[in-house]
């Protein structure tokens, strides 16, 4: 067995276990490695910054630490969500980039790509993406639903909404921006990018990228072009991204298979209406040639905004609220 292989063993152990010891004994038999090697296996995990305390219990993880490397990030997720695969880079352009390039390469749904530090972060409609080392979540998530490209962009709202239960999860009162903005308190807290590759019959891939503003601090967000807030700002107290991003993937995989077994938004129409923040309020609608204005009723069975205008309710699939 490689080293690294080892190391990566022990920390599942570890996270199975955690807030408890494992013996190194125990992991010796289960990892077919004698009890030194796997004292030098510790030893390398302590020096890579992973915080295990040894007693004579045996090892155990003294935090969850708030990391993105995959031999940790992967058990972690797998934990609640089966045949997740993550790629880990430090720096990229935008995880939404390097994700597609991947799709290219035939990488297998479900692959995770995160990263800490994205140089040219994409956002809807052009615009880019703020993020900040060690206190963003920036990630992308390949899904392969060989479906049609038309029913396909209600896979943005299901991420919006997911990632809106994500955040309830963690004690926090989020809302909806349509299409998928997610809000707390009005302001923006995370956005969705969705990028489909196009095929003749069905899409071959898509690439889902989420940005969570979750440690940035008051004066990180001062520069945005927007109304924002970050999870740290609203709590007073940093949150952990890993468990946001382990959240969020839950209920979104909950919510896309299900969608993909039968292609119908309608179960989740009254949920995310519920969590729609301009419910019979005055909008505009931006992205097209010209702005609408209207009044907000809600989305439908097919994503659409619903926009009543001089008395008449139109479904709108372009553009999203400004
Ligand atoms: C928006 O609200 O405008 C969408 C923001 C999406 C940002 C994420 S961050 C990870 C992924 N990579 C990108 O370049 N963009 C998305």
């Amino acid at each position: 067995m490689s080293e690294r292989r080892l190391q990566r063993d022990i920390l599942s152990l570890l996270l199975e276990a955690f807030p408890r010891s494992v013996s190194g004994e125990r992991i010796a038999e289960l990892s077919g490695v004698s009890r030194v090697a796997v004292w030098k296996a510790v030893r390398e995990l302590k020096a890579r910054g992973f915080p295990i305390a040894s007693s004579h219990d045996g090892y155990r993880l003294l935090t969850l630490p708030d990391v993105f490397d995959p031999d940790f990030l992967e058990p972690y997720l797998a934990q609640e969500v089966q045949g997740i695969r993550v790629v880990f880079e430090e720096e990229v352009e935008s995880t939404n980039s390097r994700l597609k390039t991947l799709a290219e390469e035939d990488a297998p749904e479900k692959t995770l790509c995160i990263t800490e530090r994205q140089t040219k972060g994409r956002g809807r409609r052009g615009r880019s993406w703020f993020s900040l080392p060690g206190k963003s979540l920036t990630f992308s998530l390949l899904l392969r639903p060989r479906l049609p490209l038309g029913v396909c962009p209600v896979v943005a709202l299901l991420a919006g909404l997911a990632l809106a239960e994500a955040l309830e999860d963690l004690g926090f009162v989020a809302t909806l921006k349509w299409p998928n903005d997610v809000l707390l308190g009005g302001k923006k807290v995370a956005g969705v990018l969705l990028e489909t590759a196009t095929d003749l019959d069905e899409v071959p891939w898509m690439v889902l990228g989420v940005g969570v503003n979750v440690n940035l601090e008051e004066r990180d967000l001062l520069p945005l072009p927007f109304v924002a807030t970050s999870l740290q700002v609203e709590r007073g107290a940093p949150v952990p991204r890993i468990a946001v991003l382990r959240r969020f993937l839950v209920h979104f995989f909950a919510h896309y298979e299900k969608w993909r077994d039968s292609q119908d938004f309608t179960p989740w129409v009254a949920e995310y209406n519920r969590r729609f923040a301009f419910l019979g309020k005055q909008v505009t609608i931006a992205g097209g040639k010209e702005s609408l204005f209207g009044i907000a009723r809600g989305v439908d069975a097919q994503g659409a905004l619903r926009v009543e205008k001089d008395g008449e309710e139109v479904p709108v699939t372009w553009g999203e609220i400004a």
